[in-house]
């Protein structure tokens, strides 16, 4: 069959080759690599789940999502990001997920060029890739962005933020993200702000969204998430906020994609969200103990260089190989999963993602195999 040609700049993500080899060969597997939330859902989740399935009907909710929910997404933003939001500024999505490509296809032009961190979550480039003729750059999350993201066509651009990032943790300062706001502002510049993990940051680091200041969300959409912060990630549940215009737009594309997100997601997620700290601090108590586990089994690691990440679900520690040699070899000796960092963007090389949402027996097994294992891959530095 003929495929069509922007596919061939799509690869498969580096870990999932990784796993299917591990799972070839090995009999116990511990997967690090994959951004799930393994713990107990709160139960004030499964008390929502069970309550949401007896009384939901299975029709097509609307579009645009449950009008109650919008309503309740909105007080939540005013809430915890101090955005100035109603109802008719917010699309519930399938995830994150759905919610960035449905933006990108509502904004995106050919010859538009787009500003990505480096590193980056996969599924950001993945997406980007699924348009002809843009231009697809880089910048450092680290400091300094409004200062890295200047020029392109017209000076205008749309520029990627996630903070707390995906892969490294890494925070973007409330000065700096002032500064990119007003840098977008004057070129006409569109932020596009991932805050899949706002809530879960680390020694009261709390991430600040780019829509929380005086310009509010004229050219900025959010894109969120209750997939984490909740720990639902398989009911996909997530949601755009932007412009009216924007969504009325992105509404129409909703048409073509996956037409509403499910009903019984979007149950969960009325019934719990009133009580999302409470959720979310459980979740954030969670992955924080597991990622003290990590830094404490890797502190005399001469393999893995860990630094602490100031928020997310990641550490993404420096290993002196290749990295996609140094997981095909941890993962057929040890069964031991982790994500290469060349999948992450160009500076990824010379790393591993590992994700500490991953089951406390696997993590505790997995410190153990890697403080014995002596790779036979030949060393960069
Ligand atoms: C930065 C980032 N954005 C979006 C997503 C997708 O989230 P969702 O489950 O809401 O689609 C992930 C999932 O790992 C992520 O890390």
């Amino acid at each position: 069959m003929k495929i069509a040609a922007r596919i061939s700049r799509i690869v498969e993500p580096p870990h999932r080759r990784i796993l299917k080899e591990a799972l070839s060969r090995r009999s116990v597997v511990m997967n690090l690599s994959v951004g799930d939330i393994f713990i107990e859902p709160h139960p004030l989740v499964k008390d929502a789940v069970r309550k949401a399935s007896e009384e939901s009907s299975l029709t097509y909710p609307p579009v645009e999502g449950f009008s109650e929910l919008r309503s309740l997404i909105a007080e939540y933003l005013v809430e915890s990001r101090s955005l100035d939001v109603k109802a008719e500024n917010i699309l519930v999505t399938a995830g994150a997920s759905e919610a960035f490509l449905v933006a990108l296809m509502t904004v995106l032009d050919p010859g538009d060029r787009i500003i990505l961190p480096d590193p980056t979550y996969p599924q950001h480039t993945l997406a980007a890739n699924l348009f002809d003729s843009i231009m697809i750059d880089y910048y450092s999350q680290d400091s300094d962005v409004s200062n890295q993201v200047s020029g392109g066509k017209d000076g205008r651009s749309l520029i990627l933020v996630c903070s707390p990032n995906n892969p490294t943790g890494k925070i973007i300062s409330t000065k700096d993200m002032e500064t990119l706001v007003e840098h977008a502002r004057e070129n006409g510049s569109t932020i596009v702000s991932d805050e899949t993990y706002l809530e879960i940051f680390f020694d009261g680091n709390k991430p600040v969204s780019p829509g929380s200041f005086d310009t509010g969300l004229e050219n900025t959409i959010i894109i969120g998430s209750f997939s984490k912060n909740m720990g639902i990630t398989g009911l996909r549940v997530g949601f755009i906020a932007s412009e009216k215009s924007m969504i009325d737009r992105a509404s129409m594309v909703r048409y073509a994609t996956s037409l509403t997100s499910n009903t019984l997601g979007q149950r969960v997620v009325l019934k719990t969200l009133p009580l999302i700290n409470e959720i979310s601090g459980y979740v954030r108590m969670n992955v924080e103990k597991r990622l003290r586990m990590f830094i404490q089994g890797f502190k005399r690691s001469d393999l893995l260089k860990v630094y602490e990440p100031q928020g997310s679900l990641y550490i993404f520690p420096y290993v002196p190989f290749k990295s996609f040699e140094f997981c095909l070899e941890l993962a057929r000796e040890t069964g031991v999963v982790m994500a290469p960092g060349q999948g992450f963007g160009p500076s990824g090389e010379n790393h591993v993602r590992i994700s500490f949402g991953a089951r406390e027996e696997d993590i505790i097994n997995s410190i153990e195999l890697l403080n014995g294992f002596e790779p036979k891959v030949e060393r960069c530095f």
